[in-house]
């Protein structure tokens, strides 16, 4: 079935014709087509032009369309690929939140017992079904700000038993959520350590019965750890990225966020796909990043430096260095409580002065680098998804320029429409 979307002021495609993310200069590069229309067989682009070129290109290909959508003059561009979020979890952390307003810090609030280990005490003490119910209602929430793909971490469990039940809630909604979204999953069980454990014992049982019971069951596709002062150093980082490995895992780190204490190196080293946060990441590691031989995103999370009032991480000096950058809400209990990518638009812009253009290359084509997810979508070309948003604006600029209220008319979904506003 053929549908045509039609009268597109702003056809932003992303377009990706280097088949690499897009760095440096090309950051900027939005593919924009002006008065623009999209035409989708059932959940794939059929084609992209401008509106003059319409009705030549239906006659001479012989396209009978079934199904028209009027955009009247607004946007349309690629749904957003949130790819670093923690979505499954149980609790309220507002307690904390107070705490925070009236001068602790994060790192305070944690070692009073408060931070990770209280979203672990709520996710040990709640049932699957019941884990399923909360989570269901966030996933509407993620779709009505736009997102169509996303990952989701364990990391609240820290135990074999509980981090599989995250993950399979999470598996529960990848087979079957009725947003259609493609969800992506990793395996965080380095995120923390659990109460009264000994530290290495824990790393153990990471290695040892996790990894191994965890892609036995085909429950994450991504590693991460927590690479941090009094988390995981460096050396326990490289000894869990490379069990991952060698159980088929992609690595991806948290690294950079309060302390830059070599996760850089470690990452690079085992070839991760990503590097998220690096609020505090140093110059010689963005040349590091800069200098690699494959692919590596750098995944920036300006939603927690807003939330947790700590640096922004140095957007500017990463696409310099010629770095490759995604934007991803980190949506978490702890330190960013938001499910919402045009808000985290809005931060990168004014606050790591991105571009309007870089930002959205950042929420698109270079996300979907960073799960793996280019040949799918990220960009409205031939055979990709049809993942489309639709908003209530004629220029592209309004999106990032429009701040805090959600701007979204139409959610399309691998074709089909999932939300309306
Ligand atoms: O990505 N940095 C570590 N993990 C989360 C915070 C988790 C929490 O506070 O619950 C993050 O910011
Ligand atoms: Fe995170």
């Amino acid at each position: 079935m053929t549908v045509l979307i039609k009268n597109i002021t702003d056809l932003i495609t992303c377009e990706n014709l280097s088949r690499k993310p897009k760095h440096g200069k090309d950051q900027s590069d939005i593919g924009l087509i002006k008065n623009g229309f999209i035409l989708y067989n059932d959940d794939k682009i059929l084609h992209k032009g401008r509106m003059l070129e319409l009705k030549h290109f239906l006659k001479q290909n012989k396209i009978k369309i079934k199904n028209e959508i009027d955009a009247k003059n607004n946007v349309v561009m690629p749904g957003f690929i949130d790819t670093h979020t923690h979505f499954v979890f149980a609790g309220s952390r507002s307690d904390e939140y107070e705490m925070r307003i009236k001068g602790l810090t994060y790192e305070q609030i944690t070692a009073k017992g408060g931070g990770i280990k209280a979203t672990v005490k709520s996710v040990r003490d709640i049932s699957k079904e019941k884990l399923i119910e909360i989570t269901l209602k966030r996933l509407k929430k993620f779709v009505t700000y736009g997102t169509t793909t996303i990952e989701g971490k364990s990391g609240y469990g820290l135990d074999l038993k509980n981090e599989m039940k995250i993950l399979e809630v999470i598996k529960f909604f990848k087979d079957n959520n009725p947003y259609n979204l493609d969800i992506f999953s990793t395996f965080l069980g380095a995120h923390s350590f659990p109460e009264g454990r000994n530290k290495n014992e824990y790393i153990e049982e990471i290695c040892e019965q996790m990894i191994p019971e965890i892609t036995k069951r085909r429950l994450a596709t991504f590693i991460d750890v927590f690479c941090e002062k009094n988390y995981f150093s460096t050396k326990d980082t490289d000894r869990i990225l490379k069990v991952g490995k060698k159980y088929g895992l992609i690595p991806k780190l948290h690294t950079d966020q309060f302390n830059s204490i070599g996760g850089i190196e470690i990452a690079l080293k085992n070839k991760a796909i990503s590097v998220d946060h690096l609020e505090v990441v140093k110059l010689s590691d963005i040349k590091l990043l800069a200098n690699a031989n494959y692919n590596i995103i750098a995944t920036l999370l300006p939603g927690v430096s807003y939330f947790l009032n700590i640096n922004y991480p140095p957007a500017r000096k990463l696409i310099e260095n010629n770095v490759p950058i995604a934007l991803a809400t980190d949506f978490n209990p702890g330190s960013c409580m938001t499910e919402n990518m045009q808000i985290i638009m809005s931060l990168a812009s004014i606050k790591m002065r991105m571009t309007i253009e870089e930002i959205i290359t950042a929420v698109t084509i270079n996300a979907a680098y960073a799960i793996n997810f280019q040949n799918s979508a990220g960009s409205i070309e031939k055979g990709k998804q049809a993942d489309l948003l639709i908003f209530d604006t004629p220029s592209y600029k309004d999106i990032v320029y429009n701040f805090g209220v959600n701007q979204i008319k139409t959610v399309i979904k691998k074709g089909k429409i999932i939300y309306k506003n």
